[in-house]
């Protein structure tokens, strides 16, 4: 195997040293060249799959031997041969329409003719159909270990800061203050339920196609279970069509992976957003500066953070429409269709890391967090809360708290509440307020201490401590609850790695028995 013979090389023409038909032509000869090959072939594409293939490859022959389809000298050989080509590397394969038909070339031109005995009894769609299942698992355990890193690092930062206040937004407004923990466990959450989405994607993308021949079924005796096993698949799909032609786990694979950036985005999108209102400093490996402006530090890591959402909802999207209305069983649209998840579990992984790393090693500014926590009148609703708990119905207590904000507003010289509130409206002006929508003081339904406390952001979050709120008993309830699921994620992601490991070990046991 030479470099010209490698793929990118349209022209293999010599058909190895197998047998042909009377003319001499093989199979492999009469489609081998011609202006669409390079079009047709995923052999560059496939060097994602080499390693997938050989172990396919491995437990396909170990059941053709132990089903006596196959005899034990030649299974010896092929595997043998297998392992050279492993060795040789991806680089060194003959040309082939795939990495399929490449190895098998790359056999048999060891072999001899012998080692086409290795594809009997199946075909390269069910092949192909256990090479992407078999890689993408490991892609996504990846993909999850950075979720549950992502989710360690933001449980991290709400230990640290359950009583940093900060205010909170909604339509970007300043709305009611709350704290840093608060907001970090509102995208653990988030992300939780990330990790659960791939979680729930792996045990459906963990089951062997192979067998399925090319849809239908195959006259040897095979034994499906057993490859299944040696590959470490929990259950084999069952129906040979469904097995060779479904690709719906691609899809919902790649749909919890851009479930999973979108969330991403927003995390981005926030810290963003934060970083330029002096809330939070982004480590400087995180951050960027400008070729012309030599103050600047820029969030860049994050904004493609928030931009690899828009790269897999466009793999969903491709995903999808290549996948829309194919017919039973094998076309070759779905040679393309692998490729989104490919490029979905690479950038969201990625992205994924990045994040966990930006959030990990930022730092939070709680003066500026502070300063700017009650701006925009944010403890307005608590007022009314309180006044509401002191028997005025909450409606009215709204319009009192709404009045005093306006009034707060005029006497603050501004035109709109939210421009002359940001001092908010302090005691006196909710008390000419009562007058006016009560026809009596303040004092008259509520303690005016309580009304001074309320107006102080620390304690409007403290007494906010209902179930799932910021204030930091509440909190520290959410973020043991954090933990114990982290905890129980990572035991769950680690049990998968380590079967998948186990089966690997146990199969090269199967195989030494042979070479
Ligand atoms: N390279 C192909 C793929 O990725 C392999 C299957 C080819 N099968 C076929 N019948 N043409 O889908």
């Amino acid at each position: 195997m030479t470099e010209e013979s490698a793929h990118g090389d349209a022209g293999r023409t010599d058909g190895g040293d197998i047998g042909g038909d009377a003319s001499g032509v093989v199979r492999r000869d009469r489609f081998s060249g011609g202006p669409a090959r390079s079009f047709l072939s995923s052999l560059a594409a496939d060097e994602r799959i080499f390693e997938a293939d050989l172990e396919i490859d491995r437990a396909h022959v170990l059941m053709l031997a132990v089903q006596d389809i196959v005899d034990d000298e030649t299974a010896g050989e092929i595997l043998t041969a297998l392992d050279a080509i492993e060795v040789e590397g991806h680089g060194s394969l003959p040309d082939g329409e795939d990495v399929h038909e490449a190895i098998e070339t790359a056999v048999i031109d060891q072999v001899g003719e012998e080692g086409g005995k290795m594809h009997t009894a199946r075909s390269r769609n069910d092949e192909v159909a256990t090479c992407i299942r078999y890689r993408l698992r490991e892609d996504v355990l990846d993909a999850i270990e950075t979720t549950l890193a992502l989710r360690e690092s933001l449980a991290e930062v709400a230990s640290e800061h359950t009583e940093t206040v900060m205010p909170g937004y909604t339509h970007l407004q300043p709305a009611q203050p709350t704290t840093v923990a608060h907001w970090a466990l509102s995208y653990e959450g988030a992300v939780r339920r990330d990790t659960e989405r791939l979680l729930d994607a792996y045990a459906r993308l963990n089951q062997s196609p192979l067998g399925g021949a090319a849809f239908a079924g195959t006259t040897f005796d095979i034994d499906r279970e057993y490859t299944a096993d040696l590959l470490g698949f929990d259950s084999v799909i069952e129906n040979s069509m469904d097995a060779s032609s479904s690709r719906d786990f691609l899809l919902e694979t790649t749909q919890a992976l851009s479930t999973h950036a979108t969330t991403l985005s927003g995390i981005a999108e926030d810290l963003i957003i934060f970083a330029n209102r002096g809330f939070v400093d982004l480590a400087d490996d995180y951050s960027s500066t400008s070729s012309i402006m030599p103050q600047k530090k820029n969030p860049d890591t994050l904004e493609l953070v928030r931009a690899v959402a828009g790269d897999a909802a466009g793999n969903v999207q491709g995903l999808t429409t290549t996948l829309k209305g194919l017919p039973r069983a094998y076309n070759r649209d779905l040679q393309r269709a692998t490729t989104h998840a490919w490029d979905a579990v690479d950038s969201v992984t990625e992205a994924s890391e990045v994040a966990a790393g930006a959030v990990a090693t930022a730092d939070w500014n709680e003066e500026a967090l502070e300063a700017e926590a009650g701006a925009g009148f944010s403890t307005a609703t608590g007022v009314a809360d309180l006044l509401a708990a002191n028997g005025i119905p909450f409606r009215t207590a709204h319009e009192l708290v709404a009045s005093a904000a306006q009034r707060a507003a005029e006497q603050a010289n501004g035109n709109t509440v939210n421009q002359a509130a940001e001092q908010g409206a302090d005691y006196d002006a909710l008390d000419a307020a009562a007058e006016d929508v009560l026809g009596e003081p303040l004092a008259t339904y509520v303690d005016p201490d309580a009304v001074t406390d309320a107006l102080d952001p620390a304690q409007s979050v403290a007494s906010r401590d209902s179930q799932g709120g910021p204030a930091p008993d509440a909190v520290a309830d959410q973020l043991e609850y954090a933990r114990d699921a982290i905890g129980s994620d990572e035991t769950v992601h680690t049990e998968l790695v380590d079967e998948l490991d186990a089966a690997h070990a146990a199969l090269r046991e199967e195989v030494n028995d042979y070479v």
